[in-house]
């Protein structure tokens, strides 16, 4: 690229740079139907008047690029835009202001989080499947109502790198349990240095399986029945609806159950019409709308729909 391009000064004076993995560029494309092959993670480079994608590849336009600043006007520039403002979020999260978004963490949860916890967030942070992790902001809600809960057993559904689960084993007493499933153990192992290193490890039981079965199995014993005071599912979006049956009856009454991603996407997909969202995110948006009728007209729980991270449903067991 020409070092004298205006766009060139404006990314050297005052830029977010953000490297994106190759597994979100290729889904954002996905979202608004364009070709464009990058064909390694990218780095994107953005201020408000200056997009540019610093990277290897060719575009729907036939380009080919390398190191090649896009102009703000063109398709792809708009998908970097978009790329941009998830990456620079770090997390999907409901919140449309991306201002708004970053005041929420700076000021109130980066600064209380604990070391541990921003050790694993940063150590995941370079996986491609990045977006996982449990939104810090959620994470500081979690850690609430676990505080306030106290619970001796909790249960999670969804590790990935263990952003939630260590931030469950800070936050409960020294003796609870944490029994927490994931169908992939691979992940699991990223983040257990930082949960050794915490000194929690003595209370995960960790599972590597699918979910449904474990729950059903832990079901068969009834001593389970009732057993643990707070729940959180944050997997497998289109099985909640089967998650919630099995929470209420392995969580007792007066207990917690928390189900993330329930406004789901990033962007409140679950409030936009069909037609708006891309095709591949439908069925699981059709299935959390589902979810949540289901929540609506079910006495068993209390419910409160927290806009924290992609969105937070609150169930406290009543009957
Ligand atoms: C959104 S991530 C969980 C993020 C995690 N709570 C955190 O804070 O980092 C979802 C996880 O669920 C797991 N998963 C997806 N479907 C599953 C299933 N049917 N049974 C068990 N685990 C599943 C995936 O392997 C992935 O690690």
């Amino acid at each position: 690229m020409d070092q004298k391009d205006p766009r060139h000064k404006v990314v050297q004076s005052d830029v977010r740079v953000v490297t994106v993995p190759l597994v979100m560029v290729q889904q954002e494309l996905e979202e608004v139907n364009v070709q464009m092959h990058i064909a390694s993670p990218a780095t994107i480079k953005k201020d408000t008047r200056c997009l540019s994608i610093v990277g290897q590849g060719s575009t729907s336009q036939g380009k080919d690029f390398d190191e090649e600043a896009l102009d703000d006007d063109s398709l792809e520039a708009a998908v970097i835009q978009r790329m941009c403002h998830r990456v620079i979020k770090s997390n999907p999260v409901v919140l449309e202001s991306e201002e708004l978004y970053q005041y929420i963490p700076e000021t109130s949860v980066y600064p209380r989080e604990p070391e541990p916890l921003k050790e694993l967030r940063n150590a995941t942070a370079t996986h491609p499947s990045a977006v996982f992790g449990t939104s810090p902001d959620a994470g500081q809600l979690i850690g609430m109502l676990l505080k306030t809960v106290n619970p001796k057993k909790t249960i999670e559904v969804g590790v990935f790198t263990g952003y939630s689960l260590l931030l469950t084993a800070l936050s409960i007493p020294p003796y609870s349990k944490i029994v927490a499933v994931d169908m992939n153990g691979e992940t699991y192992e990223i983040g257990l240095p930082f949960i050794k290193k915490a000194g929690v490890e003595h209370k995960i039981d960790f599972i590597h399986s699918q979910a449904l079965p474990f729950l059903d199995k832990l079901l068969e014993d009834k001593q389970n029945e009732g057993s643990f005071e707070f729940a959180y599912v944050d997997a497998d979006k289109g099985n909640y609806i089967n998650y919630h049956e099995r929470m209420m009856k392995l969580v007792k009454v007066g207990g917690l159950v928390l189900y993330d991603n329930t406004l789901w996407g990033g962007r409140g997909f679950v409030a936009k019409p069909e037609e708006s969202v891309p095709m591949g995110k439908r069925e699981v948006r059709k299935a959390t709308i589902e979810f949540k009728k289901l929540l609506t007209t079910d006495h068993r729980v209390e419910i409160s729909h927290v806009p924290s991270g992609d969105g937070v449903l609150i169930c406290k067991r009543v009957s």
